[in-house]
Parts: structure tokens; C-alpha cells; sequence
């Protein structure tokens, strides 16, 4: 029996989740609109964002989940990678939290969490199986081997997939965050529309800069013909430019299976959120014969509950933190 409070704030969405026994109770999540304004996050917003909501967030949870604080077993929270400022507000209460209520501390990498949202619900991957983690900082190919076991395949060498979109998406003047703005028009676009250049990286890497090059100056040339072109256009721009970047992840995940013989396949991260991607890695599936596994869209950008999950294989086998852990802001292994 355990009871598990999760905080998550590695960027601008301040989350809290309770988790009793490896099911989720309850998983309350902020999103900070004030940066739409901005075009993409301000470090400095977050964290006196985070700092103003948790409060509210983890009494929220709590409250919601029908228990006291008295019955939390543990407390875990994203140590990193992130915003350095946004993980100290979450990473100071949790210290505070857990020595005042006197029970484990358990530090999370936030990575590893987006990959374990896939053991959320149910049907849960296999191992070993390959997971694509695609969000607004990481575009990596991952082999899972347990649930605290990864090796890192293949990996963005500039931008990360997230921001591909985000990129694409200022350029032709959609709010932040672009990805699900991109996603949206796409739906009613043609994908031939446009024909944008797979990018031509080795092995199992990614390169995403040159493609958000060639979006910008196909938008450019596009308006020196037609000062409309945008608007005249946005469906099927989106819709190209979103099936350019699926088609070229999901090349790679096809490679990667290949290469490794794994055909349990697993999305993670904000862009698996992605109506596109989840598609089309569907036909994949049918026609590599692969077992695909994806979050609830709830649990593929930033949350508390995958953070909760996470912990709770940790607290299962004794791994905790003391006081001394420090909050980190990149990644330094898996
Ligand atoms: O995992 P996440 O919430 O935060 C990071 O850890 O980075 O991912 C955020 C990223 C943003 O770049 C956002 O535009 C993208 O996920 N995203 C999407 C969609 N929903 C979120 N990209 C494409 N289509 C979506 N539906
Ligand atoms: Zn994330």
C-alpha cells in the first residue's frame, strides 16, 4: 500500500498528482497562458508562476483525491532536465514537504517520466520495446529495457521536434504553443499541398533546423507572389509541413525497429499528443506488425501523474533522495 503526492514543473505547466497503489487518483494541471503573449516561454514568468500556483495545485490534488496529507507515503518531483528557476519551486516545496511530514523524497528525471506514462494505463509496453519521446526540448529514440532502464538510440543534433512546430508556427503567425495550433489547421489541408525537404541525417539522429529553414523561405517567396498567401494558404501549409515531420520520425522508428528486432513500440512527450503522428504510427503498426502503445493526451505533455508513476517504481524498490538532491537543468544520463 502507498500513497504518492507528484509535482511536475520542469517548464510553464505547474501539475500536482496523487497516486495510490500504481493507479492514478487525481492529476491537476496549470497551464501559465500568460506567455501565449510572449511567443514562447519566459523563465523568469514560470517561476514566479509556479511559485504563485502550487499551492492551489497540491491542495487541489489532495482535496480531490479524498485523503490528508497524513496519509502520503513519499513525495517526488521532477529534478530535471527543465528551467532551472521553475524545478527550485517545486523542488524546495517537496524538500519542505517531506521533512515536515517526515517520509521519503524521490527526485525524477523528467525524460524518463514521459517515456512511463506509457504504464499509466492499460495495456502497458512490453520490454524490451523502443519508445519515440517526442516534446518541446527532446526528440530521442529510446530502448527500454525495465522501467528504470533506458539506452538512448538516436537523438535530435539541433532542434527538438516540439519546437519544429513552435518554430513553424510563430512564422506564420499561430499562438504559442504552435504545435497544437499546427495541428488543428492540418486536419482540413492537403498534405501535397507543399513539399518541404526530409532532412538527411545519419543513423538513428534527427536534424530538424533545416527543415524550419526551408518553412520559412517557402513562406517568404509565398508572400512576395501574394501578400495573403498565409491566410490563403494555412491549411495546407500546416498539413504538409506536419506530415514532413511525421513522415521522418516515423522513418526513423521503422530504421530503429529494423535494426533491433523490436516490435513493441511506444509515443511519448507533448508531440506525441499529435493527431497526425498517432495515425500514422497506427499504419505503421499494421504494416511492420507492431504493438503500439500511446498516453492518453493528458499524459503526453508535461503532467505530475507521469511523474507519480515514476516514482512509484522507485519507492517500489527503495531508491529515494535526501535533502542534498539538486534540481538540474540538462540532462546528463538517462
Ligand atoms: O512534453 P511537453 O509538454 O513539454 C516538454 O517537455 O517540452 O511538450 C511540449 C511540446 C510543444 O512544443 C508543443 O507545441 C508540442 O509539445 N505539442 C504538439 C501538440 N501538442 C503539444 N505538437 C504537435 N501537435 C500537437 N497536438
Ligand atoms: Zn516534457
Amino acid at each position: 500500500m502507498s500513497i504518492i503526492l507528484a509535482l511536475e514543473s520542469s517548464c510553464d505547466d505547474t501539475s500536482a498528482a496523487i497516486l495510490k497503489d500504481g493507479n492514478i487518483l487525481t492529476n491537476i494541471t496549470s497551464s501559465q497562458e500568460v506567455h501565449n503573449k510572449y511567443g514562447g516561454v519566459v523563465p523568469e514568468i514560470a517561476s514566479r508562476t509556479h511559485q504563485k500556483n502550487i499551492f492551489f495545485i497540491v491542495d487541489t490534488a489532495i482535496e480531490k483525491a479524498k485523503i490528508s496529507k497524513k496519509d502520503i507515503d513519499a513525495i517526488s518531483f521532477t529534478a530535471g532536465p527543465g528551467l532551472i528557476g521553475s524545478l527550485l519551486v517545486t523542488t524546495s516545496f517537496a524538500k519542505g514537504l517531506a521533512l515536515s511530514l517526515n517520509i521519503p523524497l524521490i527526485g525524477v528525471n523528467h525524460l524518463q517520466a514521459h517515456v512511463l506514462a506509457n504504464f499509466i494505463d492499460e495495456p502497458k509496453p512490453k520490454f524490451p520495446f523502443l519508445c519515440l519521446l517526442v516534446s518541446g526540448g527532446h526528440t530521442q529514440i529510446l530502448r527500454v529495457d525495465d522501467h528504470l532502464h533506458f539506452e538512448i538510440l538516436g537523438q535530435t543534433l539541433d532542434d527538438a521536434a516540439g519546437e519544429a512546430f513552435d518554430k513553424a508556427a510563430k512564422i506564420i503567425d499561430l499562438p504559442y504553443p504552435g504545435g497544437p495550433n499546427i495541428d488543428k489547421h492540418a486536419k482540413s489541408g492537403n498534405i501535397d499541398a507543399f513539399s518541404f525537404p526530409t532532412p538527411k541525417i545519419k543513423a538513428l539522429d534527427f536534424s530538424f533546423s533545416g527543415l524550419k529553414t526551408s518553412f520559412l523561405y517557402s513562406v517568404r517567396d509565398g508572400i512576395k507572389e501574394n501578400k495573403n498567401f498565409i491566410a490563403d494558404n494555412l491549411n495546407n501549409i500546416c498539413a504538409s509541413y506536419q506530415h514532413r515531420i511525421v513522415s521522418y520520425l516515423l522513418q526513423k522508428l521503422e530504421k530503429a525497429s529494423k535494426e533491433t528486432g523490436i516490435k513493441e513500440i511506444a509515443l511519448a512527450g507533448g508531440v506525441a499528443a499529435n493527431s497526425y503522428l498517432r495515425k500514422k504510427l497506427i499504419e505503421k503498426a499494421e504494416k511492420n506488425n507492431w504493438e503500439t502503445y500511446i498516453p492518453a493526451s493528458q499524459y503526453c505533455t508535461d503532467n505530475a501523474a507521469m511523474i507519480a508513476i515514476t516514482s512509484y517504481y522507485k519507492f517500489e524498490k527503495g531508491l529515494f533522495d535526501n535533502q542534498s538532491i539538486k534540481a538540474y537543468a540538462r540532462q546528463e544520463k538517462l
